[in-house]
């Protein structure tokens, strides 16, 4: 199947950039939020890289102009009822997820293919919510969207082989490359991610050592392009909570369980950059280790 036109839902952090991939790579894109100011946000942060990739001579300007005539950001559901693809990038909580989904459903023709670029969920959590089980995939994109190479494709034991073969495609096209995983909470890459995270958070609760140190000591003890607690201020400490209660209902495991001074800060509204202040406070020139009373 032919893949023409994509929705996306959602305009955050990952959402904003799914769309500007799948636009500069020549897709009509309409993007799907709750208020016109998070359209405006996700639209800034895209006139923001399309601008510096023309700056460096990746992109002209004229291919500029014709990624941002694909773009379509939109407060209604409808606009997204004759889209061959739908990636849905909304807050990591399966309620809202499926709500969005079976409304979809409804709207939309047989064809189009349903895909969640959730972190944590099952992908047949939100399947069950449609008609369309085997055109639902998971399409799991890692952050920062335009940089990452990465998606793991997810097959449920539901998804038709052609939904997986045409999501491989798309993938291709958007200059991503495509792993298959099975529809395991976490798929490949947040299985072992997850605990790490969490891990360098009880480092921190234990007094093992700064915030500091503990980034230095994985940035330069093991070439990770960043440390643990500024990746955890990057992916969001909201999203990081919902990812870690989900995945430790899912397993039951110690290891995914949130520790108590994430929540202690999700509460505090220390989302980590998006909010100003998370491990750090993003409120000045540069990062400053915050002070969390430890
Ligand atoms: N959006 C778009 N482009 C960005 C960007 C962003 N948020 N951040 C950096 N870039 C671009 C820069 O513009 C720069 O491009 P140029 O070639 O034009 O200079 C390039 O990336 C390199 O950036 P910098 O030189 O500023 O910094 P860097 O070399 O440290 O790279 C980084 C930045 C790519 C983010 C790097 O630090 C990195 O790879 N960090 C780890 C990211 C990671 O692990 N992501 C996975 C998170 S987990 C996840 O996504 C899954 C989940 O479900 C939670
Ligand atoms: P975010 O908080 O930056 O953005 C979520 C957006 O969804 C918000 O702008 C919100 O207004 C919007 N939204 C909420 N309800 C909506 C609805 N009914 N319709 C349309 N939009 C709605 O979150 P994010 O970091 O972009 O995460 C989005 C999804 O991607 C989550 O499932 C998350 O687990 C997953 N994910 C996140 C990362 C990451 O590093 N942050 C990486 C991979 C996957």
């Amino acid at each position: 199947m032919e893949i023409r036109k994509v929705g996306v839902l959602g305009c955050g952090l990952m959402g904003s950039g799914i769309a500007q991939v799948c636009a500069q790579a020549g897709y009509e894109t309409v993007v799907r939020e709750i208020d016109q100011k998070f359209i405006d946000k996700g639209f800034g942060v895209i006139e923001k890289n399309l601008s510096r990739a023309v700056e460096k001579g990746r992109m002209s300007s004229e291919e500029k102009e014709s990624t941002w005539s694909r773009l379509k950001g939109t407060l209604s559901l409808e606009d997204l009822k004759d889209c061959d693809l739908i990636i849905e990038a909304v807050v990591e909580d399966l309620k809202v997820k499926n709500e969005l989904f079976s409304q979809l459903d409804k709207l939309c023709p047989e064809r189009t293919i349903f895909a969640s670029n959730t972190s944590s969920l099952t992908i047949m959590a939100m399947a069950a919510s449609t008609q369309r089980q085997d055109r639902f995939c998971g399409l799991h994109f890692f952050n920062p969207v335009p940089v990452m190479k990465l998606v793991e494709v997810v097959k449920t034991i539901a998804t038709s082989q052609d939904t997986i073969d045409t999501c491989f495609d798309f993938c291709r096209k958007i200059g991503k490359i495509p792993i298959l995983a099975k529809d395991n909470s976490g798929f490949i890459v947040n299985l072992l991610l997850v605990p790490y995270l969490l891990d360098a958070i009880r480092a921190l609760e234990q007094g093992v050592a700064s915030i500091e140190d503990i980034d230095n000591g994985m940035k330069l003890g093991c070439n990770h392009p960043m440390g643990p607690l500024t990746l955890l201020d990057f992916v969001g400490l909201d999203t990081t909570y919902n990812i870690a209660n989900i995945m430790f209902e899912e397993y039951r495991e110690k290891r995914y369980a949130p520790p108590p001074l994430l929540r202690k800060m999700v509460l505090a509204g220390y989302y980590g950059r998006k909010s100003g202040k998370g491990f750090y406070d993003y409120t000045g020139e540069k990062p400053v280790p915050m002070d969390l009373g430890l």
